[in-house]
């Protein structure tokens, strides 16, 4: 049976990514609907009308944009995080909803190094910085991301530590990591990397308790979300702490405090990426949205359901 894609991506991948994304649905005798960087969620409202399938990134879909979509079947995150979609919404529609996981991952961990190295070499200003070998990192989560940079972490010559709710103490030790069996227990530790997903749980749940427990040199790594940490608690430190660092992979809203609380030490003790950058790489692209792709024709051809996401 002929199926409509619409392939929507406010952030839109690379264009080698899409051709390969077309290549998988054109064979499958698909026909693929772009709407790219678009501006406004009234754009994404007229085009999801027609639809029998869904490609997104970060894209809201809510309650709004499924009322609209009154052919849809299933919506695939390209990715990993998908805070963005209304399970609930999706349930209620019969619509199926899944994501990519670990596609993007090894591109996230490589910006984790790249920030890192930024910082640690003071944003090349010319002055002493310091090396990464034999400093320890820990990881709340250990998902493919966290993974992904512990794997590097270890070429580094780094310690790691993980604490993940989900995963057994027994095997975070197998995989080369130390367990840690509280959130507390990690901001012991130099360099904290956040890979939670984004849930009424983990909301602002970086604060200033945990972070005025990071010894000198204290940094934070958000690859994860925003909004896991708390914002105004963040601030506090970096006004308090000129030794803390907070290295993030998108911006607040409101830069501008942050800006004045490092002064001239930007690119040291803060980063911000201007958009999310994490999984922007060809390669990433190419995994997470071919993935995607196949996901949909799995679904409709073979009524594969592996990657279904749960309310
Ligand atoms: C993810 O959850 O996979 C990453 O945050 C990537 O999000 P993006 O597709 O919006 O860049």
């Amino acid at each position: 049976k002929a199926r409509t894609v619409l392939l929507a991506t406010e952030k839109a991948f690379a264009a080698a990514a899409v051709t390969k994304i077309e290549e998988v649905l054109k064979a499958a005798n698909y026909t693929m609907k772009k709407l790219e960087n678009y501006k406004s969620k009234d754009d994404l409202l007229a085009a999801v009308g027609d639809a029998d399938a869904m490609i997104i990134r970060s894209d809201i879909v809510d309650q709004a944009v499924l009322d609209k979509a009154s052919k849809m079947k299933i919506v695939v995150r390209a990715g990993a995080g998908y805070d963005n979609i209304d399970l609930k919404a999706c349930e209620g529609k019969g619509i199926t909803a899944m994501n990519t996981p670990g596609q993007n991952a090894n591109a996230v961990a490589e910006l984790v190094f790249g920030m890192m190295i930024v910082s640690a070499r003071n944003n090349f200003d010319g002055t002493s910085g310091f090396e990464l070998v034999n400093r320890e990192i820990a990881f709340y989560g250990f998902g493919a991301v966290a993974r992904a940079v512990h794997k590097l972490a270890q070429g580094f010559g780094m310690k790691s530590f993980a604490y993940d709710p989900y995963i057994p103490a027994d095997k975070i030790k197998e995989m080369g990591a130390e367990p840690v069996s509280t959130v507390a227990g990690l901001f012991e530790h130099q360099y904290v990397s956040l890979h939670v997903p984004l849930t009424d749980e983990t909301k602002a749940s970086i604060n200033k308790d945990l972070l005025g427990k990071m010894p000198k040199g204290g940094t934070l790594i958000n690859t994860a979300r925003l909004e896991v940490v708390h914002e105004a608690d963040m601030l506090e430190i970096l006004k308090t702490r000129p030794d803390f660092c907070y290295l993030c992979d998108v911006a607040p809203k409101d830069i501008e405090p942050f800006k004045a609380a490092v002064g001239d030490k930007y690119g040291k003790r803060l980063i911000f990426t201007k958009k999310k950058m994490g999984a922007q790489t060809a390669e990433a692209n190419d995994n997470a949205g071919v993935a995607a792709a196949n996901q949909i024709v799995g679904f409709f051809e073979k009524g594969e359901t592996r990657f279904s996401l749960k309310a």
